[in-house]
């Protein structure tokens, strides 16, 4: 394939990715399938050093019904009370009503042995740790969209990590960055204002 196809191909997976809310479990790929393709996702996903750190774990059936139904309500309910669920529950709801959620992680101990051994770079490997977790979530989010899927990106871990890594037994070095809710996309998304490129990306020196 010519490079110029493989660009516009890569330019429309890009652009077909949006946030989507409205999701419901109708199937598009078995379970196996989707692992698969997250697998291959994350495994090409860039990383400082090559350190590769993110973590993910996938939820579906039982368990994501059981984050979207129980935990974060819980948590919800722990930090800001029941009115806090109450105005959250349409929201989590539509979380619920999708096919799984994906759970982002940044393995820390990895980052830490990075400080260790490169102390000049110390106060950069957990802002890389972040931009890498975003590089694989990109990924991720895209190939999930150009399979047919839609997906949006949530940030409960704040309050919900630690019940996380103990019901799922997971290390205690693993921090949660993100949880991206994926299901069939009943909706498409809402419109999206765009700036001009031109305030977004300047060039210097180039011949036109
Ligand atoms: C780093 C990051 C954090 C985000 N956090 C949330 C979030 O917590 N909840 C949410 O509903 N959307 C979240 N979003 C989705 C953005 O609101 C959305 O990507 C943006 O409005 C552009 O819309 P689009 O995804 O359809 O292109 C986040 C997106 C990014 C990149």
């Amino acid at each position: 394939m010519a490079s110029t196809q493989i660009a516009k191909s890569f330019l429309q997976a890009i652009q077909h990715r949006r946030t989507i809310y409205a999701l419901s479990k109708k199937e598009i790929l078995p379970e196996e399938e989707i692992i698969k393709y997250i697998r291959a996702f994350v495994k090409e996903a860039p990383s400082a050093f090559n350190v590769q750190s993110s973590r993910v774990v996938v939820l579906f059936g039982a368990q994501h019904d059981n984050y979207w139904g129980q935990i974060v309500p819980a948590a919800l309910r722990a930090v800001a009370g029941e009115g806090a669920v109450e105005a959250s529950k349409q929201k989590l709801a539509g979380f619920q009503a999708g096919t799984g959620t994906i759970l982002f992680f940044e393995d820390m101990n990895l980052i830490k042995g990075q400080q260790e051994a490169f102390p000049q770079y110390a106060a950069g490997f957990p802002v890389w740790s972040s931009h890498s977790s975003g590089m694989a979530q990109i990924y991720v989010w895209s190939g999930l969209e150009s399979l047919g899927y839609g997906a949006n990106l949530q940030h409960y871990g704040g309050l919900t990590g630690e019940t996380l890594k103990a019901e799922y037994k997971l290390p205690d070095s693993y921090a949660i960055q993100s949880e991206m809710v994926f299901g069939y996309p009943e909706q498409p998304a809402g419109e999206k204002e765009y700036m001009a490129d031109h305030e977004r990306v300047i060039a210097y020196g180039h011949s036109a």
